[in-house]
């Protein structure tokens, strides 16, 4: 089994990137292999909308997303992790979000993929500076939509609102140990 987490914040280091590596410790623990992304490190264009993928699940943009899609499509559980950048998740985190319309339309309109029987989970991370009650509302969307477009069950989050400064989170009193679990509970299934 294998958990594949997305590091969606532009910044190393950052209170996702902490949050996500104690899911992915979490995870491991549980008895799997985990890989994380860092989606900043890669070039991956957005999408250009011109539904090459309606014809055969492919996208014709020959970049790095390419290799994600296989890691996507691979993995048996997905942790998604991303601050809050004006209400939604970062530009980089949305390209990827963007460009598994191929994946969508593999499913949604090519009837592919039917034969993976797979119960597969994801789970969302994010932090946010501000303390408003809808901070998270547009992003959990966003994930919900994303995971149900390529077959992933929305399973749980981590939402931490008040952390700005790079690391702020390490003096969270509860967030490091509820991200470990959540890696735990994405892989056993609770
Ligand atoms: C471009 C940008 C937009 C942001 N927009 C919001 C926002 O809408 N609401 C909010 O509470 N925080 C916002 N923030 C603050 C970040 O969510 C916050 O600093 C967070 O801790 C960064 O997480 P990271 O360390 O994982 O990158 C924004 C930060 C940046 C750089």
């Amino acid at each position: 089994m294998k958990v594949l987490g997305i590091m969606g914040s532009p910044r190393r280091d950052s209170n996702t990137e902490i949050l996500l590596d104690k899911a992915l410790e979490g995870a491991r623990e549980a008895g799997v292999e985990v890989e994380k992304v860092l989606v900043s490190k890669l070039k991956i264009s957005p999408c250009l909308e011109i539904y090459a993928c309606f014809k055969d699940g492919n996208c014709s943009i020959k970049d790095d997303m390419q290799a994600l899609y296989d890691k996507l499509l691979e993995a048996d559980h997905i942790v998604f992790a991303s601050p809050i950048f004006f209400y939604g998740i970062t530009s980089q985190a949305k390209a990827v979000v963007d460009r598994c319309q191929a994946l969508w339309a593999r499913r949604h309109v090519l009837g592919m993929g039917k034969e993976d029987r797979r119960v597969r989970r994801g789970v969302f991370i994010s932090v946010g500076a501000t303390r408003g009650e809808k901070l998270f509302d547009g992003a959990v969307l966003t994930v919900k939509y994303f995971f149900d477009a390529i077959g992933v069950k929305y399973s749980g989050d981590l939402l931490i609102r008040g952390i700005d400064d790079k690391g702020q989170i390490q003096d969270h009193p509860t967030a490091l140990e509820d991200a470990f679990r959540l890696g735990q509970d994405l892989v056993r299934g609770k």
